[in-house]
């Protein structure tokens, strides 16, 4: 099997070529290298790479060509930054995947569109969002997302194209840019440096294994349905829990704890109901306390040399416009 992975060269999207490529499939990576593609994520794989936007019709045309898969990890994905910046989220998101699912429409290739659980918006306890609930993004990134997802069932109904969709929990592990809260508390953590957390810090996330995330793509990819959406589900945790987690395991002094100005829009709870991709036979490997977490923090502790460079240059200038003011008030 032949198989375009988009956004490659990202977090999760590398876990899966590593994954695909390891298994024996031929992988081509289409992927623009923004700020948080790295082809260092890449290194010694067998997969060729093809630098180019998902939105170019004529980078789609290069990349995909013999393929008899596409599968979707390129978005523009963090939520602070969709705050910051919305526009380049509808660019990728929207108009990026639409571009791919013509492809797809064109040559007649299975098609696997990696979502989100924040399309559903934020859940009162007690509630987990099942696939067919309805889609209430509250952030430009997970409305943008929400905008795919909508492209792609459109694209099922309308030309019989052969595309699922997952929506994934919180994913973390190695090889995560550390903007998202993991990563950046961790090496944060491991520097010395503050740890802001937004608000109260009772915000529940269900944190899911990069791995785990990834067996269910390749799952769904092999045995999902077309049209239908499948959400991949983790284990749930208030961001204090997180935090405290991350302290401890890093050994850093709790004194670096800074409860900051809340994020806008801010989603207190997300959770999904996994039941259909579980019967699909998707089981996760790693529990989030007793293997996921400490060997993530591990992980960066050993890859210094990967994450240090990329904590100077423009991400200063995000994490200064991000956190400057934050942590002065
Ligand atoms: P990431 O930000 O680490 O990587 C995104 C990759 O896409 C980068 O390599 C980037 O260079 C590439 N890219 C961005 N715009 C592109 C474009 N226009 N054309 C080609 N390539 C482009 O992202 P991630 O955390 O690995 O997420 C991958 C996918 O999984 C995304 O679709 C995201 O919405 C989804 N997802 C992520 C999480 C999470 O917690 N990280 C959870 C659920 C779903
Ligand atoms: P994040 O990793 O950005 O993922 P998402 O917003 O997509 O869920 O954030 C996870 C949670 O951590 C979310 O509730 C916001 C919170 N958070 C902080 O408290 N401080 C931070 O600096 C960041 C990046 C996130």
């Amino acid at each position: 099997m032949r198989v375009l992975v988009t956004g490659g060269a990202g977090f999760i999207g590398s876990h899966f070529v590593k994954r695909l490529a390891g298994a024996g499939a031929e992988v081509v990576v289409l992927d623009k290298l923004t700020y948080a593609g790295n082809p260092a994520n890449l290194e010694g794989v067998d997969a060729e790479l093809v630098v180019g936007d998902i939105a170019d019709v004529t980078a789609v045309e290069r990349a995909a060509a013999g393929c008899d898969a596409i599968v979707n990890f390129a978005a523009e994905t963090h939520v602070d930054r969709s705050i910051l910046t919305p526009q380049e989220f509808v660019h990728t998101d929207v108009l990026g995947t639409m571009t791919l699912l013509e492809w797809a429409r064109a040559h007649d290739v299975r098609y696997v569109q990696v979502s989100t659980d924040e399309v559903y918006g934020d859940l009162e306890p007690g509630r987990r969002a099942a696939e067919d609930d309805p889609l209430r993004p509250s952030s430009p990134y997970s409305a943008a997302k929400a905008g795919g997802d909508l492209q792609v069932l459109a694209y099922v109904r309308t030309y019989g194209v052969r595309a699922s969709i997952t929506r994934g929990a919180n994913t973390y592990g190695a090889n995560q840019y550390p903007e998202k809260l993991i990563p950046l508390f961790v090496t944060n953590a491991l520097d010395g440096e503050p740890l802001p957390v937004y608000g109260d810090g009772k915000q529940v996330r269900e944190w899911l294994h990069a791995e785990d995330h990834c067996a269910a793509v390749e799952l769904v990819l092999h045995e999902g349905r077309p049209g239908e959406v499948y959400n991949v589900g983790g284990e749930d945790f208030e961001n204090l829990e997180v935090t405290n987690r991350i302290l401890e395991l890093t050994g850093a002094d709790p004194g670096l704890v800074r409860h900051v100005e809340d994020r806008a829009g801010h989603d207190r709870r997300y959770a999904v109901d996994d039941t259909k991709l579980r019967e699909l036979g998707w089981v996760p490997s790693h529990s989030f306390g007793e293997t996921g977490l400490p060997s993530t923090v591990d992980w960066y502790r050993d890859h210094r040399a990967w994450w240090e460079p990329i904590k100077s240059g423009s991400y200063r200038a995000y994490y200064d416009a991000q956190y400057g003011e934050r942590l002065k008030a």
